[in-house]
């Protein structure tokens, strides 16, 4: 069995901190050791209303976003899932093989729907099956995501199994989700106990990848912390959250352990400790922040590459949707 890598991404815009060091860091590293295929999920985004004009430019954004961080699309395959169709067949065939009591349970639901579930779309009742889709067709055996999609996963591999019970064939491989244990561990850097988060409404809780230098270093200064000093073991950061974050984001940011951090950093107040980190993120994030503004500006690029993309993506799917057809029945 060929491995092959699938994740996908909402083109809800900008990218922050959360995500890049939650996930993006984990996609580039990945995409030197398997095959490696990043899907920025359009088809998804309208399970919820969308501005089309937001739309077309979230995309774009997204796909500046990801080459900016690091995706080559050399390497990787990056397009965005509109642009090739066999998502939407395969996701159809897959919701008749998914059943009701199996979607039910789905907690993102229920969490998306709120209240008002009867108002909801029936696309947003189905969108497990679609990201189930969007795997199943390129036969992808390994999925990063983050904790938030373990369940997605679980209803992706029992899909899988009873699509190949069903039809008496091994046609889908059951996918590996790979969770990397940074995941939504980035938090707010006002409130250490909500994920940092595109939607908060307070735009010091978050750093932006197009954030510049000063924004940083001032929304880092004002970050919460506590008044003691910082530990000499992580069990001590239990019960400080914000501490406990900027600890987290500056072990990411030098490849290190809490443990390494402490180990520096034991006895000292933040304001060092912060001084140092947002010099580190400064030295991260302005060559990143740089090219995105590159990208931003360059349209026509943007679109050929993902025009690349979905071309490569369309060569993979092809041949996996002519196998299901003729499994399934279709003339
Ligand atoms: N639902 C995923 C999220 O919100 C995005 C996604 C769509 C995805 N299709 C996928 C992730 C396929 C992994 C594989 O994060």
């Amino acid at each position: 069995m060929i491995k092959r890598i699938f994740s996908g991404i909402q083109p809800t815009g900008n990218l922050h901190l959360g995500n890049y060091l939650g996930a993006i860091t984990n996609w580039v590293a990945m995409q030197h050791d398997m095959p490696s295929i990043f899907c920025i999920v359009d088809l998804h985004a309208i399970t919820v209303a969308q501005d089309p004009v937001a739309l077309r430019a979230g995309t774009r954004d997204m796909a500046a976003a990801l080459i900016a961080c690091g995706i080559d699309t050399d390497k990787a395959i990056l397009f965005h899932q509109s642009a090739v169709r066999e998502h939407t067949e395969l996701a159809w065939i897959l919701n008749c093989t998914a059943r009701m009591g199996w979607l039910n349970r789905m907690t993102q639901f229920k969490d998306k729907a709120g209240k008002d579930k009867e108002g909801a779309s029936v696309g947003l009742f189905t969108y497990p099956v679609l990201q189930a889709a969007d795997v199943l067709a390129y036969k992808a055996t390994h999925v990063p995501v983050g904790d938030d999609q373990k369940q997605h996963l679980e209803l992706m591999r029992d899909i899988a199994q009873k699509f190949n019970t069903d039809f008496g064939r091994q046609i889908f491989p059951l996918p590996e989700p790979i969770i990397p244990k940074t995941a939504g561990r980035i938090m707010s850097l006002r409130d250490g106990s909500a994920k940092m988060s595109k939607s908060d409404a307070s735009d010091m809780s978050r750093i932006n990848l197009t954030d510049d230098a000063d924004s940083i270093v001032a929304k880092i200064r004002k970050a919460k912390t506590d008044a003691e000093a910082l530990p000499d073991n992580a069990a001590d950061l239990k019960n400080r959250p914000e501490a406990e974050n900027l600890v987290v984001i500056y072990a990411c940011l030098n490849k290190i352990s809490v443990d390494a951090v402490l180990a520096e950093w034991a006895g000292q107040g933040f304001g060092a400790f912060k001084a140092k980190l947002a010099e580190r993120l400064v030295e991260t994030l302005a060559p990143i922040t740089s090219e995105l503004v590159k990208l931003q500006a360059d349209i026509p690029h943007i679109d050929a590459v993902l025009a690349k993309g979905a071309d490569a993506a369309r060569a993979i799917v092809a041949p996996v949707l002519a196998e299901v057809r003729s499994v399934v029945g279709f003339l």
